[in-house]
C-alpha cells in the first residue's frame, strides 16, 4: 500500500532530500510572491488543534467521536490554551455523486458535514476537514479533488470548513505546484477563507513555494503509523524540520506533523520534550492523542501556556539547532515579541546531564545580565551574567526564556465562546435581532478593540465591538426591514494588532446566519 511504503522512508533519506533541496530547486516562476496569509490574515501564528489520524487511523472516525473530542477540548482546558481546529482526517467518508459533487456519509455523520461544522462552531472551535489532491485519498476509499477542484472547494465552503488538510496520495503524474495552486485558486473562488494545510510529506519541497498558496506544509513522512507512537522517529523528524526555518514565518509554517504527545509508549519527559521542540520550531500544534482519556501530566503539558507563548509568538521565527554533540543539542535562534529569547537544551543520553549555556553561543554579549524563565518549572532566576547551567534528564529538555527584564509576557491567545450566530425572524415585522460573540484574550497583554471593515458587511448587518482589555464582545445587529423571505449569511472578519510587537494578529472570522420566515416591508 502507498501508505506503508511512504512510512518506510527512513529519516536519513529525508535529511538528504532536505539538504539537497536548497541549491537545486528554483522557486517556481509565476506564483505570487506574497504569502497567502497577507490577504486572508489566517494562521499568522501556527494553527492549533486536533486531528484523529495518529491515534485512531481511519476507524472509528465519525460524528460521535469528533463531538466527544470537541467536548474534551473544551473540558480539558485545551480550548482555553488556544487549540481550535478540530474535525475528521481520512475517515471523513464522503463520496462523489453522479453530478460530480461530494455527498456526506450520513450513517457516519448523521448531522451531515455542515451540521457537524455548526456544532463545532457553536462550541467556539474551528472546523477542520480533509481531502487529497490526487484522484483518491490514501486509503483509496474516498475521492480526491483532481478534476473536481472547484466543486470540492465549493463543498468545503458550504460545509463551513475553516481548515483543510490536503493529502498527496494517488497523485502520480500531477505537477505538485500546479495541483495545489489550482486548489488554492478554487478555494478563493468559493469565497470562504480557509487554512490550507498541504500534506505532501516534503515531496516537491513545498517550503520553497507553498507560502504563496497555502498556510502550512508537511516537511516529512508521517510521524507514526496509527496507534504506534515512535519517539526515535519523532526526534528524527524534529531534526529534519529544524533545517527549514528560513522558509517559515507568519502565515507560512513548516509542519513536522501532528504531535504524539500523550500517546501510549511515550514517557512524561518525552512528551514534554516533543511539545517543547514543536513550540521552539513554531510548528502547528495539532494534538494527535485521544483527548477523552488524558492523564493530568498530558493535560499539563499540552496546556502549558508559557510554552505555547513561544509557539504562538507574533514574530513567527522558527528556532534552530545551534550545536549538537550527538547527546546534547542546544536549540535557539528564536527571538520573541517582547525582546526575550527562547532557548532549549535537549538531552538524548542515558544519565542526567549538566550543561552550560553561554550567552555568546546565543549571539549575545558575554557580559549581558539576563533573567531566565524556566517554562516547565514556571520559576524565574537571575539575573545571570555570561551564561547559565541547566541540568537535564534522559530524553528531557530544559526550555527557557531569557530576558533583560524579569517579566515574561504571554502574547494574545484568543478564545471565542462561539463562532456561529444564528438569528431567526418569524414575523413580518421590521425588527432588529441581536447575537453576540465574546472573545477572551488568555495572554497577558491587553488588546486594542478589534476592527471590522463596515464595507465588508451586508446591508442588513452591523457589528459593534464592546468591552476591552481581556474580554471583547462583537454585538451583531441584523435588521430585517425590507428583506425577502429566505436565508442570509455573512462571514465577519475582524482584525487587530498585537500591542507589544505591533504585528497584525491572525484575523478572526465568524459566521452570522439570518433566517427570515416572512418577507418584511421597509
Ligand atoms: C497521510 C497523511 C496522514 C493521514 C493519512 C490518511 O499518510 O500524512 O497524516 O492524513 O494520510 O490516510
Amino acid at each position: 500500500m502507498v501508505r506503508l511504503s511512504r512510512l518506510a522512508v527512513p529519516g536519513s533519506i529525508l535529511l538528504i532530500l532536505i539538504a539537497a533541496a536548497r541549491p537545486q530547486i528554483p522557486r517556481p516562476a509565476g506564483l505570487p510572491q506574497r504569502a497567502h496569509a497577507e490577504v486572508d490574515g489566517l494562521a499568522l501564528t501556527p494553527p492549533m488543534g486536533w486531528y484523529p489520524w495518529n491515534v485512531f487511523g481511519e476507524e472509528p472516525q465519525n460524528e460521535k467521536l469528533i463531538r466527544e473530542i470537541a467536548e474534551a477540548l473544551a473540558a480539558s482546558g485545551m480550548k482555553d490554551a488556544g487549540y481550535a481546529y478540530v474535525g475528521p482526517d481520512e475517515g471523513i467518508c464522503f463520496s462523489r455523486g453522479r453530478d460530480g459533487t461530494l455527498t456526506t456519509n450520513l450513517s457516519r455523520y448523521p448531522s451531515g458535514l455542515r451540521g457537524l461544522g455548526d456544532y463545532i462552531h457553536t462550541k467556539g472551535l474551528k472546523y477542520a476537514l480533509y481531502t487529497d489532491a490526487g484522484t483518491k485519498t490514501c486509503s483509496t476509499a474516498m475521492p480526491g479533488t483532481k478534476g473536481h477542484e472547484r466543486e470540492d472547494m465549493r463543498a468545503f465552503a458550504d460545509w463551513r470548513a475553516d481548515y483543510i488538510k490536503i493529502d498527496w496520495c494517488n497523485s502520480q503524474g500531477q505537477d505538485i505546484v500546479q495541483a495545489y495552486s489550482d486548489l488554492s485558486e478554487a478555494q478563493r473562488a468559493a469565497g470562504r477563507p480557509v487554512v490550507h494545510s498541504l500534506c505532501s510529506w516534503g515531496d516537491g519541497y513545498p517550503w520553497l513555494w507553498a507560502g504563496a498558496i497555502g498556510h502550512m506544509w508537511r516537511t516529512t513522512a508521517d510521524i507514526c503509523a496509527p496507534g504506534e507512537a515512535d519517539w526515535a522517529r519523532a526526534i528524527r523528524i524534529a531534526f529534519a524540520n529544524e533545517k527549514l526555518g528560513e522558509f517559515a514565518g507568519p502565515g507560512r509554517w513548516n509542519d513536522p506533523d501532528m504531535m504524539i504527545v500523550g500517546m501510549d509508549g511515550l514517557s512524561e519527559a518525552q512528551n514534554r520534550s516533543l511539545f517543547s521542540l514543536w513550540c521552539l520550531m513554531a510548528s502547528p500544534l495539532i494534538a494527535g492523542n485521544d483527548l477523552r482519556a488524558m492523564d493530568r501530566s498530558t493535560i499539563d503539558i499540552l496546556t502549558n501556556l508559557e510554552a505555547i507563548a513561544v509557539d504562538q509568538d507574533p514574530l513567527g521565527v522558527q528556532g534552530r539547532v545551534i550545536w549538537n554533540d550527538g547527546n546534547v543539542s542546544l536549540w535557539a535562534g528564536k527571538p520573541l515579541f517582547d525582546g526575550s529569547l527562547a532557548v532549549l537544551v535537549l538531552y538524548q543520553g542515558k544519565y542526567k546531564a549538566e550543561k552550560k549555556i553561554a550567552w555568546e553561543e546565543l549571539g549575545l554579549e558575554a557580559a549581558e545580565e539576563l533573567y531566565a524563565r524556566d517554562l516547565w518549572a514556571h520559576t524565574t532566576s537571575g539575573p545571570h551574567a555570561g551564561g547559565l547551567t541547566v541540568s537535564v534528564g534522559p530524553d528531557d529538555v530544559a526550555f527557557l526564556r531569557l530576558s533583560k527584564k524579569a517579566e515574561f509576557p504571554i502574547p494574545p491567545i484568543v478564545v471565542a465562546d462561539t463562532y456561529l450566530i444564528s438569528l431567526r425572524s418569524t414575523g413580518a415585522r421590521a425588527e432588529t435581532l441581536t447575537g453576540r460573540v465574546s472573545v477572551i484574550n488568555k495572554g497577558s497583554s491587553d488588546l486594542a478593540p478589534w476592527r471590522i471593515d463596515p464595507k465588508s458587511l451586508p446591508p442588513w448587518l452591523t457589528v459593534a465591538v464592546e468591552g476591552g482589555g481581556k474580554v471583547q464582545t462583537f454585538v451583531n445587529k441584523a435588521s430585517v426591514a425590507g428583506l425577502k423571505k429566505g436565508a442570509y449569511h455573512a462571514l465577519v472578519r475582524a482584525d487587530n494588532v498585537e500591542p507589544v510587537s505591533g504585528k497584525p494578529m491572525t484575523a478572526l472570522y465568524y459566521d452570522v446566519d439570518l433566517e427570515v420566515d416572512r418577507s418584511v416591508k421597509r
